[in-house]
């Protein structure tokens, strides 16, 4: 799996050419959490693509044109303007940022901009033609820069116009800092790790990570499997989970990878005891009891104590920690001593540790972990993907050293 990461790293950055007086499209992923009100919950992969765009306005560019999508709009629809996060990137950057309406409005925009300015794009899904790749759409943003940049990590998975098509009409088409430091960090990762090497996987999605458990094998020494994840294995194994939340028809693949790794000499473990209760909104019942003693019509939410002193164990016997999705319900307090445990004792060791997964790294700021993370994605279907051994298109369409 580590040819792909290994392919993804020789891409050319914007340390690589020469901005100066240049055109720059930076495709960025602003796709940040935005509340009822339209406040930004959490403004990290804002924060994070600001390198960049100060590296292209000290390094002398004409103009800077950033392009990027908020939420899954079905066509035009104002509650994904990304007008909404505009200030943020003035303050952020520390200075005025044009907005453009449309693809239309750009040119009388950009003749305007002084020196190094810096134009946001509306969302860009409000083109029909993004999310299909579009040609035009393609040509058309191409149309407008000299050099095209992809930082726009979250996004790096997915075969769009901007993402994608865009290159091919662009001069030079490089990665941007952020784009280049994840990869930097998963490769630290995956190739050539200190080892032991452990995976610690949970959250709900388990059809979207099997694959990963299966390609990973390769790649790690140990893995802890918590969340509706290890649910899934639990029943696998013959366990009643009752209420809790399993992917039944996946039962045949889980114990196929079990098998896998046990022929490799990964060790997989999974939790010994759980936190279970009667009704996640309104819980009367608790309780803690062996994996093997779910009471009658309980739901598993949580990893049970003896499981966080097994895993942490575990942890603090590793030199390399990927973690990819929470040990449990974490966003309800009750039932997010699991995940915050290990977030705790993971952030005490001295391991190489990187968060991939949207509901991870928001468990883990949670926990008050973030800054002891060694990295921390801004991807979460792109991490997965990037984890699973493909190479993410974004990357493909980019010069290589
Ligand atoms: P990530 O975004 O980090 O990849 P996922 O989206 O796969 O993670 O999973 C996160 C979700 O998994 C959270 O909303 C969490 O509440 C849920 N979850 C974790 N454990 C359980 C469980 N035992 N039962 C139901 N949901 C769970
Ligand atoms: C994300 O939030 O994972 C990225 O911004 C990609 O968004 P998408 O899943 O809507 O393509
Ligand atoms: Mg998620």
């Amino acid at each position: 799996m580590t040819e792909g990461i290994v392919l993804m790293q020789q891409t050319k950055s914007i340390k690589d050419i020469d901005v100066s007086n240049q055109r720059v499209l930076i495709r960025v992923d602003f796709n940040v959490p935005l509340d009822n009100e339209f406040n930004i919950n959490d403004d990290s992969r804002i924060r994070e693509t600001i390198p960049t765009i100060n590296y292209c306005i000290d390094h002398n560019a004409k103009s800077i044109i950033l392009v990027s999508h908020l939420g899954r709009p079905q066509g035009k629809d104002s509650t994904y303007s990304l007008k909404h996060i505009l200030r943020r990137v003035e303050r952020l950057l520390g200075r005025n940022v044009a907005f453009a309406e449309s693809l239309e409005a750009l040119p009388s925009i950009l003749a305007l901009l002084p020196q190094g300015g810096v134009v946001l794009l509306e969302n860009i899904r409000f083109y029909e033609g993004e999310e299909n790749n579009d040609t035009t759409l393609s040509q058309n943003l191409g149309k407008l820069c000299d050099v095209y940049v992809n930082d726009a990590f979250g996004a790096s998975h997915r075969k769009h116009a901007s993402t994608y098509g865009v290159a091919q009409y662009a001069t030079h088409k490089v990665a941007g800092l952020l784009l280049k430091r994840e990869i930097d960090c998963f490769s630290k990762a995956l190739t050539n790790p200190l080892k032991p090497v452990l995976l610690i996987v949970g959250g709900s999605k388990v059809s979207s990570k099997l694959t990963l458990l299966s390609t990973i094998l390769d790649s790690v020494d140990k893995i802890l499997i918590g969340g509706a994840m290890s649910n899934t294995f639990l029943h696998a194994i013959g366990y009643n989970m009752q209420s809790s939340l399993i992917e039944p028809h996946l039962a045949e693949d889980a114990v196929k990878i079990l098998r896998t790794a046990k022929a490799k000499g990964v060790k997989i473990y999974l939790p010994v005891d759980v936190v279970s209760t009667n009704n996640l909104k309104n819980p009367t019942e608790i309780k803690i009891t062996p994996a093997q003693d779910i009471p009658d019509g309980m739901m598993v939410v949580d990893l049970g104590p003896a499981t966080v002193k097994l895993f942490s164990q575990v942890i603090r016997a590793c030199e390399t920690i990927i973690w990819n999705g929470p040990m449990g319900v974490y966003e309800i307090d009750k039932f997010s001593r699991g995940t915050f445990s290990l977030a705790h004792v993971l952030a005490d060791t001295y391991a190489y540790s990187v968060i991939g997964g949207g509901d991870t790294a928001d468990a883990i700021d949670r926990a008050g972990e973030k800054d002891n993370m060694s990295f921390t994605s801004t991807g979460g279907g792109a991490s997965l993907e990037l984890l699973e051994g493909k190479v993410l298109p974004a990357f493909e369409v980019l010069e290589r050293k």
